[in-house]
């Protein structure tokens, strides 16, 4: 595996990397966890495969956790060595952002629902810093997890409404076994949080039980919801909704393959999960089509 930290010695690298699948991306901020390794050992699979590092300043606000967002360089260079990564790219912020950069990338719409509401300016940060990541290592593929829903429905909408030459491959959610969602920001709970957390992703799944059980309709399905999340212990929700899995409009009736999303805190820490109804409880979908 090779480590660059400039454009030029990326530039070189990739050059020696290209062979006829060309490369794919994951993008990170670090701090890896089993989640990024799935990523990760797709990419490697499809061909030669780079990672980004890069904690991107754009993508947090004045009030978020910037500066205590945990990084371990050390520790994430093993672990993608360990995956079969080829390339890694770890840029100083001025190979991202030089002095004279005025370009930002924004989806409209998209990007101000949900998490964007409550994080103005999030999604732009991240499809300025994305679509600049795609300039420079231009990928053939690249890859991100399922944990962060929104983030990739933007993605996909940034390179189809650009026509960038680039397959986005979207990985399902790597889980504990207690069902919570991998993240890097997990390691700021305390034990008793950690212990409560997993009732988010409990809380989707009973929700998706509901409907794959015959209830339809939105409201009665998002009260429900609603009154979990509300019953999770030192939980503080923030929205949950009910969405087309696409456009991520809302929706007032629930059909599979629609996605239900979460956010909330745990004191200071933001957790998000989702749910693709009919997903999640395969037992239950199975039964559901035999009836
Ligand atoms: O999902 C993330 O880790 C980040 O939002 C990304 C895609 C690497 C952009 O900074």
């Amino acid at each position: 595996m090779r480590l660059v930290k400039s454009r030029r010695d990326l530039d070189q690298a990739l050059a020696h990397l290209d062979g006829p699948d060309g490369v794919g991306l994951v993008a990170t901020m670090g701090f890896f966890h089993a989640g990024h390794v799935s990523l990760m050992k797709q990419a490697v699979a499809d061909g030669k495969s780079v990672v980004s590092i890069f904690v991107n300043p754009r993508q947090f606000g004045p009030e978020e956790d910037f500066d205590r967002y945990p990084r371990d360089s050390a520790r994430d260079l093993q672990i993608a060595e360990e995956a079969g990564i080829d390339l890694v790219y770890m840029p100083p912020e001025a190979d991202v952002y030089p002095p004279d950069f005025a370009t930002l990338v924004t989806v409209s719409e998209l990007s101000d629902l949900y998490c964007g509401h409550y994080r103005p300016g999030h999604f732009q940060g991240v499809t300025t810093v994305v679509a600049r990541l795609l300039g420079l290592i231009k990928p053939r593929r690249a890859y991100f997890g399922q944990k962060d829903y929104q983030q990739s429905a933007i993605i996909r909408r940034m390179v189809a409404d650009l026509v960038l030459d680039v397959e986005v491959r979207v990985l399902p959610t790597v889980r504990e076994e207690s069902g919570l969602a991998l993240s890097s920001r997990n390691v700021f709970l305390t034990e008793a949080q950690r212990q409560a957390a997993p009732a988010l992703h409990q809380a989707l799944v009973d929700t998706e039980r509901e409907m794959l059980a015959g209830e339809r309709d939105g409201a009665r399905l998002l009260a429900a919801l609603e009154r979990r999340l509300k019953r999770i212990p030192g939980f503080k929700p923030q929205y949950w909704a009910l969405a087309d899995r696409r456009n991520l409009e809302p929706k007032g009736t629930a059909a599979i393959g629609d996605v239900l999303l979460v956010a909330g805190h745990f004191g200071e820490t933001r957790l998000i999960d989702n749910c693709l109804l009919g997903e999640s409880n395969q037992g239950a979908r199975t039964l559901l089509e035999l009836t």
